[in-house]
């Protein structure tokens, strides 16, 4: 069975969706406008704030990067990344003109206070030319190690500070937030000797997903499940973060992170503290944020021993996708990775929360590439009927599915009779599709908390202790793994991981709800 949206099958257009609320007259500046993370999804964001009012009708972005750059040169790039990476509906030639109209660009070196003067003076040139108010948004877009010294260079210029009493100033800084605990205290000290922590906006992109928020909606926004979200009938927890594509051109990178520091110790740690937090008193930055800290502080901490036995590491051999008979090539054969790499490409691990709502139940996390399909999903899966009364039938227990993408929704499955005089019982599944109820279109992450920032709504941004928090939890496993050299490669390309992943969960008496 499934059940559709109502307003669909009634033949009514579903709701529009919600549109974004505008934001102050500012300038953005890009700090890495040259790389992959703005060409591929800030740039077109920024387009499509500004195609949907979004962005105030006054507004200015500069590009900040080492390359040397004309203004027409950023313009044109941007409109050729618009073209390829923006919501396909929001495309039109007039509004990509304009929008290109207010980008301008600035070249130098990070480490140069001189490249730094000139950008304040491009930026009181534009503040005046177009009337900003002096707001200003800093987004740190390029490799984490630069990060102190941009945090410098605009403190030393003066930028870091509101230029007038009625401004603000912003600063957006991407993950990863430092490489472990020592380097992020070592990172929020030297963002705090710049800035307040209410001007810091600390990004994970997963926090920007409908989907992701949507969990939030789910639990405190009805008030049918949360009176089930606890140890009384939740047998455990999965959540899954499985990706098709290997590491692509990001070896440089990856090599020196892993999926331990580029997944677990953010989206997929924001995932869990979002699934067991506590009702927060309001939906504000400073409620939600204490009630998802809560949760990282309540999670067991990782032992030596407890890594052995609760923690599987994996990195992908050549393989193929299924149905498709293409060898990939594993991960050592990557380009940019050494040939001996012990570098995992998968995670697998089952953690406890020592709290009155969760204690006893598992939550089992797992992230991983060239996996067999791409998807992210949350599944609460609840405890048996306590007594069965249709003796000799296999139920199946009932669980409630987030699907975070690709196929964004959520669904719940329960067992229904079978037509027909025996008593014959099937799982069956109600399902909610995004799609289905409020229309397709790419709803960008980066865009709704670009647009967040502006507004000055911190909710959906990490606060210097929550990256902490969650560096301190994955500190140990990455010690342990630093320590013990681990036999790679040891799952093949399109397969689910190794099997001591599977195992577990089998110990447990449970499996992974495989697609
Ligand atoms: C990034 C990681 O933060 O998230 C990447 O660095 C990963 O390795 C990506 O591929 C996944 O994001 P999404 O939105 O595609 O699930």
């Amino acid at each position: 069975m499934t059940s559709g949206n109502s307003a669909t099958m009634d033949g009514v257009e579903p709701p529009k969706q919600s549109s974004i609320t505008p934001a102050d007259p500012c300038t953005i500046v890009i700090f890495g406008a040259s790389g992959d993370l703005s060409r591929r999804k800030l740039v077109p964001a920024l387009y499509g704030l500004a195609a949907q009012n979004c962005l105030a009708r006054r507004f200015a972005i500069i590009g900040f990067a080492r390359t040397p750059m004309t203004d027409q040169a950023f313009q044109q790039n941007a409109v050729e990344s618009v073209k390829k990476f923006a919501d396909a509906n929001t495309l039109r030639e007039e509004e990509c003109k304009e929008f290109a109209n207010a980008l301008a660009y600035v070249s130098g070196e990070y480490h140069h206070p001189e490249a730094f003067e000139k950008l304040k003076a491009r930026l009181e040139e534009l503040d005046r030319a177009h009337k900003l108010n002096g707001n200003r948004l800093f987004y740190l877009a390029t490799p984490p190690e630069i990060y102190p010294t941009i945090i410098e260079q605009l403190d030393r210029a003066g930028l870091s500070k509101n230029p007038n009493g009625k401004s603000w100033t912003r600063v957006i800084i991407e993950k990863p937030y430092g490489r472990d605990l020592a380097s992020a205290r070592k990172l929020n000290e030297t963002v705090r000797k710049a800035f307040d922590e209410t001007q810091v906006y600390r990004i994970d992109h997963y926090l920007g997903k409908d989907t992701v928020q949507n969990l939030m909606v789910l639990r405190f926004g009805n008030g049918i499940f949360e009176p089930l979200w606890n140890r009384n009938y939740v047998d455990h927890v999965q959540i899954t973060a499985a990706e098709t594509l290997g590491v692509e051109q990001r070896a440089a990178f990856y090599e020196t992170a892993g999926a331990t520091r580029d997944m677990i110790q953010s989206h997929v740690l924001q995932l869990t503290s979002l699934v067991a937090m506590e009702p927060p008193a309001a939906f504000d930055a400073t409620a939600v944020r204490n009630e998802k800290i809560k949760v990282l502080q309540s999670i067991r901490p990782f032992t030596p021993k407890s890594i052995k036995t609760d923690i599987v590491r994996g990195q992908y051999g050549p393989g193929s996708e299924p149905g498709d008979s293409s060898l990939l090539a594993g991960y050592r054969e990557e380009p940019g990775v050494a040939k001996n790499s012990g570098t995992e490409t998968f995670v697998a691990a089952s953690l406890q929360i020592d709290n009155w709502r969760w204690a006893g139940v598992p939550f089992y996390l797992r992230t991983g590439k060239r996996l067999p399909s791409r998807v992210t999903e949350i599944a609460i899966q609840f405890r048996k009927a306590p007594h069965l009364v249709f003796r000799g039938q296999d139920l199946s227990t009932n669980a409630l599915v987030l699907n975070v993408q690709p196929d964004e929704g959520i669904s719940i499955s329960f067992n229904a009779k079978l037509p027909g005089q025996a008593m014959k019982l099937k799982t069956v599944t109600m399902d909610f599709s995004y799609q289905v109820a409020f229309g397709g279109g790419e709803r960008s992450a980066y865009a709704t908390l670009i647009n967040d920032c502006m507004r000055g709504d911190a909710t959906l941004f990490d606060r210097a202790d929550g990256v902490e928090a969650a560096w301190a939890l994955v500190d140990p496993i990455l010690n342990y793994f630093e320590a013990n050299k681990p036999k790679f490669p040891n799952y093949s390309a399109g397969t689910w991981g190794p099997h001591e992943a599977d195992a577990l969960l089998e110990r447990d008496g449970r499996h992974w709800r495989n697609s």
